[in-house]
């Protein structure tokens, strides 16, 4: 499929084949006045299948949410039609307000206005745990705030 280049900003790649619609959301691209696209299920070498989006235009993001997304995106910068930095990203030490913590017996459940962090506690098993209750998840996989 071809989709044009963009003129300035920014293409995140290697996206995980399925979760391309997830991050647009998450950057409320549904809601851009400049050009966006989400391509999906893109044939690519690495991971089998994967997802891209295009963003002409620069935007702010949380690049260590992003990596708890998914630690195996890359970011391409783009000026002037050329690729000038590709960002890579990986699990984040510590996400505060990404994900909600499961235990019912939690703080966090029974407080409102207390914030959910969890930090990393297995980077090859992408396990995160919260820091009041111990309780685990893994990332990649499931929803986030
Ligand atoms: N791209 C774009 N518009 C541009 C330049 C690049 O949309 N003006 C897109 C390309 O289509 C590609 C991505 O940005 O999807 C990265 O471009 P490039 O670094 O040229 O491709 P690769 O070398 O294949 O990247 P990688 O090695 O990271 O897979
Ligand atoms: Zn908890």
């Amino acid at each position: 499929m071809n989709v044009q280049k963009i003129r300035n900003g920014l293409v995140i790649d290697h996206i995980r084949a399925g979760t391309g619609p997830r991050i647009f959301n998450w950057l409320k691209l549904d809601r851009a006045p400049f050009s966006v696209a989400l391509i999906m299920n893109v044939p690519s070498g690495q991971l089998g299948k994967k997802d891209i989006i295009k963003i002409d235009n620069v935007i702010d993001i949380d690049y260590s949410v992003l990596g708890f997304i998914d630690p195996n995106i890359t970011v391409n910068v783009v000026e002037d039609e050329h690729v000038s930095r590709k960002i890579t990203l990986n699990l984040p030490e510590r996400v505060e307000n990404v994900i909600r913590c499961r235990n019912p017996r939690c703080i966090t459940s029974a407080e409102p206005g207390i914030p959910h962090v969890f930090r990393l506690v297995d980077r090859k098993r992408a396990e995160y745990s919260c820091e009041y209750c111990d309780e685990l998840y893994r990332a990649g996989i499931g929803e986030f705030l």
